[in-house]
């Protein structure tokens, strides 16, 4: 009988240093503790890091996307194409706003939308596309810009791919799409809650932080640090919402900022040590199509157990190793066979949703795992599955430092 990890291994975990502790206890003692400098400090970062021109921060991704929709101009009776493999938020923003959500098809080998996946669902009445990032890999949105009708625009949910890259290159944030980051708390950098845009566009971005502060024309640092703002321009411009964020969360932003390069580099390490260990080419175990090395933000790691090829199935598999505290999970079922949106899919229907939705399976990766966590995972995977377990020329590292 295998022996169950002694703790529970979840398949996102935040890791946080000192340095976090520090940044918080810094921002405490200030006694400014909502949206103020510190807020601002970790937008411009952001969109230094981004190379965007504007980055704005608010509660989470699930209102950044919401807000994105909203300046772009969408409204009751539009359609919004998103894809059916995804997180509820991407979906939610567009009937938020009175708009049709549209569902479309993914590539299985990518797990991602296509260009001609999406155009399959383009009408007359389509105002906005809302491609995902799954995963953390990136999508062409280049070539999805070059194929859409100019009054269709895209937003990026990028809600998993904070250091992902485009084909050309250049970091998903920095293209002409207002692009949506969450900070949850499994996300590549995390702050608990939070989510920002990224956007090359001033007066959009103005819009969303007074929209995300109950329509204000100024913030209360303002109000603060100028008494005339006070007099003069606090007015309510129009109907808006509580979604800021706080300079606590920033404060811990920031330091994850700093130290995302080195908490992608462990999340790297994982996916190639998982890919080493379950070898496709030996087992079959389809992994997400991880394209160029840059371009995957290792935000989830997915992979395929095809139907009826193994000693176990999906569920099974899962089942198992959650009772060897190995916290594997699903992302996602898809939208379209949930209640709610079962009436948004289109009668053409969403096979290669279908197809992959049964097989796909998140396994544990975080930069605060080690490859140790690896070897046993992959290890109970070959147990459970009867595979050969790869053990041949490896080296079996030390554990990877995460501080
Ligand atoms: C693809 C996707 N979009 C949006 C969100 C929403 O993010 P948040 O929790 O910051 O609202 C999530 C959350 O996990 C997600 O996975």
């Amino acid at each position: 009988m295998p022996i169950p990890r002694s703790s529970y291994l979840p398949f996102g975990r935040p890791s946080f240093t000192d340095d976090e502790i520090r940044a918080v206890t810094r921002v405490i003692e200030s006694g400014w503790v909502g949206t103020g400098p510190e807020t601002l400090k970790f937008e411009t970062e952001l969109a230094e890091y981004l190379g965007a021109r504007r980055c704005v921060t608010v509660s989470s991704c699930t209102a950044a996307l919401f807000l994105s929709l909203l300046v772009e101009g969408v409204t009751a009776g539009d359609e919004v194409v998103v894809p059916s493999l995804t997180w509820c938020s991407t979906a939610n923003a567009a009937l938020y706003l009175g708009a049709t959500p549209v569902l479309c098809d993914i590539d299985p080998a990518t797990l991602c939308t296509t260009t001609d996946s999406v155009l399959d669902r383009v009408t007359a009445r389509t105002r906005a596309v809302i491609v995902v990032h799954y995963g953390g890999r990136a999508v062409d949105v280049a070539e999805l810009r070059s194929n859409l009708p100019e009054r269709v625009a895209i937003i990026e949910d990028a809600a998993h791919a904070m250091g992902a890259s485009y084909p050309d290159g250049s970091l998903v944030g920095s293209s002409s799409n207002l692009t949506c980051f969450s900070f949850y708390a499994n996300k590549n950098i995390s702050t608990g809650e939070g989510g920002a845009v990224a956007l090359p566009d001033n007066d959009k971005a103005e819009r969303i932080r007074s929209l995300g502060l109950h329509g204000l024309s100024s913030t209360a640092w303002d109000r603060y640090t100028d008494p005339t703002a006070l007099l003069r321009t606090t007015e309510i411009v129009e109907l808006g919402y509580k979604m800021n964020y706080t300079d606590l969360q920033a404060a811990i932003g920031r330091v994850q900022l700093r130290r995302l390069g080195e908490m992608s580099a462990i999340r790297e390490r994982i996916a190639n040590r998982y890919i080493e260990r379950l070898d496709p080419s030996r087992t079959g175990i389809i992994f997400q199509d991880g394209c160029s090395e840059r371009s995957h933000a290792r935000h989830l790691l997915v992979i395929r157990v095809q139907k009826n090829k193994y000693a176990m199935n999906r569920d099974e598999l899962l089942l198992s190793l959650r009772s060897l505290n190995i916290g594997a999970a699903i992302h996602y079922k898809p939208l379209h066979q949930e209640p709610l949106y079962s009436q948004y899919s289109a009668a053409n229907g969403l096979p290669n949703t279908d197809l992959v939705a049964d097989e796909i399976l998140t396994l544990p990766i975080s930069a605060s795992m080690d490859l140790e966590d690896v070897e046993y995972v992959t290890a109970q995977i070959c147990d459970l599955l009867r595979l050969e377990p790869v053990v041949d020329d490896l080296e079996v590292d030390q554990p990877v430092d995460p501080s």
